[in-house]
């Protein structure tokens, strides 16, 4: 009998993307999103790449009766919850919004999780290093304090999860994304942000269609080859399928510890002028970009250590950055009817 994932934040850029993936693989999937950072673009280009509607579910899961009924009504064998707001800058500026946002809508879905049974994997973030002392980082690098509300919200969820396990024999995986990039090989699903973005891929394909004039370069008098900052950018699809390998890890009883911790990344560092040349290269362009003071915040240098992911979920990043940024274009010309 096939199992059943439910995908918090399904209609979003990650989120998106892994249903497809769960889908492929055979599971059913229950999509459910309030649509509160999204319109229904991925939504629909989902159900387009898998030729068939897929059950949408239009909900808050700060909304702890609403996610209780949800449980209730359907035989869930596990829940990947993505449903939380994410930009840095916007959660130094209003912290109680993601603080009420990120951790109660996390805390209702492990309630629910306890009272059905039900698995849970929590997507986590490279951000709870910090500015690491060592590179690159393993799971068991120590987890630095947050500089935002946005990654002290990711240390408390871990948290959550960790101790929700140990005291009510729970199972449960956070995975550590490093910096998630590119879009689906069909250009139906991506990256869809709201107003100017935060993020270096879509400044980089928006400034290359002409939505912005210039791209800056945060700081090139970083202590790396070049300058600039280095970072272990992920294909979205290689990210997606790392949740089929821990959703069936945790479903077919595989896991070895009740709580377990993988980051998902490349092991490849990467400078944003490399993936900048690398974006200008495989799309035949000429970008127009500018060297700006650092940003705020921004940690020099941060890659994984993905080898436990391989050894124990059996995954490995496989596209190389020329064919994410090749995608991440092909998304951004769709977009715009190209
Ligand atoms: C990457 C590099 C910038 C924009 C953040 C979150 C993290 C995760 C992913 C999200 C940095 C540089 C960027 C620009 C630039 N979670 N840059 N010009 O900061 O590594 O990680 O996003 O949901 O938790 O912290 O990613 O893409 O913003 O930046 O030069 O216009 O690109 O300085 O070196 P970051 P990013």
């Amino acid at each position: 009998m096939s199992k059943t994932v439910l995908v918090s934040g399904g209609a979003g850029f990650i989120g998106s993307h892994v249903t497809v993936e769960l889908s492929q693989a055979g599971y059913d999937v229950i999509i459910a999103d309030n649509m509160s950072n999204c319109d229904e673009t991925n939504y629909k280009g989902v159900c387009a790449i898998l030729g068939k509607q897929l059950p949408f579910i239009k909900m808050d899961f700060c909304d702890s009766a609403a996610t209780e009924k949800l449980f209730s009504e359907n035989k869930i064998d596990a829940v990947i919850h993505f449903a939380a707001f994410k930009a840095v800058g916007e959660s130094v500026a209003e912290p109680l919004m993601y603080y009420k946002n990120n951790l109660v809508s996390f805390l209702n879905i492990l309630q629910a999780s306890r009272e059905h049974g039900t698995n849970v994997l929590f997507s986590s973030s490279a951000t709870v290093y910090g500015e690491p002392d060592e590179t690159p980082v393993t799971e068991q690098s120590p987890r630095k304090p947050a500089t935002s509300p946005y990654g002290n919200t990711k240390q408390m969820c871990e948290d959550f999860l960790r101790d929700c396990v140990a005291a009510y024999g729970m199972h449960g995986i956070a995975l550590r994304y490093f910096n998630p990039i590119g879009a689906h090989p069909s250009a139906l699903i991506g990256e869809l942000p709201r107003g100017v973005p935060n993020n270096l891929v879509p400044f980089i394909t928006q400034t290359a269609i002409g939505k912005r004039e210039c791209l800056y370069i945060f700081g090139n008098d970083y202590p790396t080859p070049d300058g600039t900052c280095l970072r272990d950018y992920i294909d979205i699809v290689d990210l997606a399928k790392a949740h089929v390998c821990a959703v069936s890890r945790m479903i077919e009883g595989r896991m070895e510890e009740p709580y377990e911790i993988f980051n998902i990344g490349t092991g490849r560092p990467v400078s944003v002028l490399e993936l900048v040349n690398a974006f200008e290269k495989v799309n035949g362009l000429k970008l127009n970009y500018r060297f700006a003071p650092r940003r705020e915040g921004d940690v020099t240098a941060v890659w994984a250590d993905p080898s436990l992911a391989e050894r124990k979920l059996g995954w490995k990043a496989t596209r190389t950055v020329e064919q994410t940024l090749a995608a991440a274009w092909a998304w951004e010309k769709h977009l715009a009817g190209k």
